[in-house]
Parts: structure tokens; sequence; C-alpha cells
């Protein structure tokens, strides 16, 4: 059921129940990250392995200590200029976190969101809850409520609703090696905004996502429809016209191309604008009964980066050039 009551969320998840809830991001599957009923539960929900680890939610830097420890002093410097935000730290772990959480390993991720709704839930509740995007795994992720509903109907008894989310794009994820922060996932921090604030920072985004063959990528956030990820738009659509093919541009184009459906991203090429509407269209495109979508590469800078490396991993067929 979609909710704006707090009160029963924060019941619910006092019942060690599973949530939807909102964050800036992208909406979660919320359960009590110190119950390993709430915890197993989230995997059973999503079909998510368990060598997945999920991300700790808090809303206080006191509440830091009851997650991580020897927390480095870059944590805290980044803390201070992204919390709360879509930014999220891998830790030591705290004894108390389950290794459920962390996928048997010695370091958990955690952050704090910056949605009213979901600080407002945290600061009523005495454990931090475990979140990880509210959707099937490998499906797209939600940034509406409905979207949440949508996937698990009757299976939530809650969904906190809090409209749809500002960013659009999951938290950025970076570790602490030495001196150097170690980015593991590029998210709605961008590399640049991160390098304001840190200098030695190493990109290692990449290497457990390779491509296990040339054009494929490992799948996620991918919709039901056949998809191509290209930049040549007009070669590709003459090459399907025999199909039924809607595509997402990057911008507002005026070019009429002779397809069923045409969305874009953003009308003037505002990158935040783009990212903030990335899965909302690919869940409407998704639901067109269409045999193809082609999706047009977004400008290969910033946030651009970021859309590209997640239409590449929604995408059956990735075209080079
Ligand atoms: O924006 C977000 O981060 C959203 C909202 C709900 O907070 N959450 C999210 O969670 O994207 P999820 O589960 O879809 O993605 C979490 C990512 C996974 O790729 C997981 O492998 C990684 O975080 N992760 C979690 N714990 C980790 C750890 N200890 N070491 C390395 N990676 C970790
Ligand atoms: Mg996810």
């Amino acid at each position: 059921m979609l909710t704006k009551n707090i009160e029963l969320a924060s019941k619910a998840l006092k019942k060690e129940q599973i949530i939807g809830f909102p964050t800036e991001t992208v909406y979660g599957l919320a359960g009590n990250a110190f119950s390993e009923k709430a915890i197993k539960s989230i995997f059973e929900l999503k079909n998510r392995p368990f060598n997945n680890p999920l991300i700790v939610h808090i809303s206080s830097m006191l509440q830091l200590h009851e997650v991580a420890i020897e927390i480095p002093e870059k944590a805290f410097l980044l803390a201070k200029h992204f919390w709360p935000g879509p930014l999220t730290f891998i830790l030591k772990k705290h004894p108390q976190i389950p290794l459920l959480v962390t996928a048997n390993q010695a370091t958990v991720a955690v952050r704090m969101p910056n949605h009213p709704m979901a600080l407002k839930l945290l600061d009523q509740l005495n454990f931090p809850l475990v979140a990880p995007s509210a959707n099937p795994y490998q499906a797209i992720s939600p940034t509406k409520a409905e979207h949440v509903e949508q996937y698990f109907k009757d299976q939530l008894q809650v969904i906190l609703d809090g409209g749809p989310c500002e960013h659009g794009i999951e938290s950025t994820i970076v570790g602490f090696e030495g001196d150097s922060i170690i980015v593991y996932r590029e998210g709605s921090v961008t590399l640049k905004q991160l390098e304001k604030i840190a200098d030695k920072l190493t990109l290692k985004s990449n290497e457990n996502h390779s491509p296990v063959a040339p054009g494929m990528h490992s799948k996620h956030y991918a919709p039901k429809t056949p998809s191509i990820l290209t930049n040549q738009l007009k070669t590709v659509i003459e090459q399907n016209e025999y199909l039924k093919i809607g595509i997402l541009t990057f911008k507002e184009t005026r070019l009429k191309y002779p397809v069923a459906i045409q969305f874009y991203l953003t009308q003037n090429g505002n990158l935040k604008e783009a990212a903030k509407n990335l899965y909302a269209k690919l869940h409407e495109l998704d639901a067109f009964d269409l045999d193809l979508i082609i999706f047009e590469k977004a400008p290969d800078r910033g946030l651009g980066k970021t859309i590209n490396d997640r239409l590449k991993r929604a995408a059956s067929i990735i075209e080079n050039g």
C-alpha cells in the first residue's frame, strides 16, 4: 500500500517487516539491519544472490559508529561535504552488523540518505536500515513509489511515498585504501565533485563488471524488451524498420523518426535532468509492448558517463562508434 504515514512504516520495520522507502537516489527495500530475518526477506523478495552485499542507511554521525569501526579521516571529510547525500562508503564493519548484510566480508557499505522522509523514519528507529534498490534482481531501478508498487504489489504492506527521486541514479560508492579513495561505482556524486574535496582518486568501477564477450555487458537495470545502445540512431532504425521500435534520445530532437514511440531524457541537454528521468523513461518504454528499444548515448562527460554506464548495463546489444 502506498502511504505517506511514517508511523506505519516504523511500526512495520519494528516487526521485522520489509517496506518500500524513498531516498534521493532511487527507492529502496528497507529492513532492520540488525535482524537476520528482515535481511533474508529482502534477498528473497528481490531474488538477489546472497553474495551481493547490501548498503546500510543511517541518519546521524553517531549512528555511523554502530555500523563501522576504524573509520579513516578521509571518510569524515567526505561525509562533511556529501552527507546526507548520494555517497556510500565501504568501511570496516562493526561486529554487530550481521555477515548476511556484507556477504561474509569484513567491510560494510554505509550512507546517509538525503530525503526528509527517510531521515525522519530513521530517527524514529533504534536500528539502521539495510536497503537495496527496490527492484527484482537486475531489473530497472525504481524512481517513483508507483514503480515499487508495480514490482512488489501485495508483497509489501507499506510503501512510503516520497514523490519522484531527486537524483534518479544510485549513490556513488567509494572505499579507502591508504591515502587513496577508490571509486567502486559511479553514481549521483560525480568524479569531478569528489576531486574538488579529495585528491588521489582511483577508479575501479568497471573491474568486476567487465564484458564477458564483445558486445555483452553484465546485465543490470534491464528492461524486458530487447534493446540496443548506439550513437548511430538513424542507421539502427533503418536496419530494423520492420520492427515496432521505441527510441530514447538524450536531448529533445525535432527529427521525425518513423518509430512507434519517441522519448527524450532532457529538453535542452541538462545532465542532471537526464539522470533524474532515466529510469522512469525505461519503465515507460518497457510498458509499450515494443519489439525493440533503441537508446542513444549521452555525452560522455560528468553524469553523462554514469548515464551511459547504466544504459550499457540495461542494453541487450551495445554498438560501438
Ligand atoms: O543509491 C543507492 O545506493 C540505493 C539507495 C536505495 O540507497 N541503493 C542501492 O543498493 O543502489 P543496491 O543494493 O542496488 O546496490 C548496492 C551496491 C551493490 O553493487 C553491492 O555490491 C555494493 O553496493 N556493496 C555493498 N556492500 C559492499 C561492500 N562491503 N563492498 C563492496 N561493495 C559493496
Ligand atoms: Mg540495485
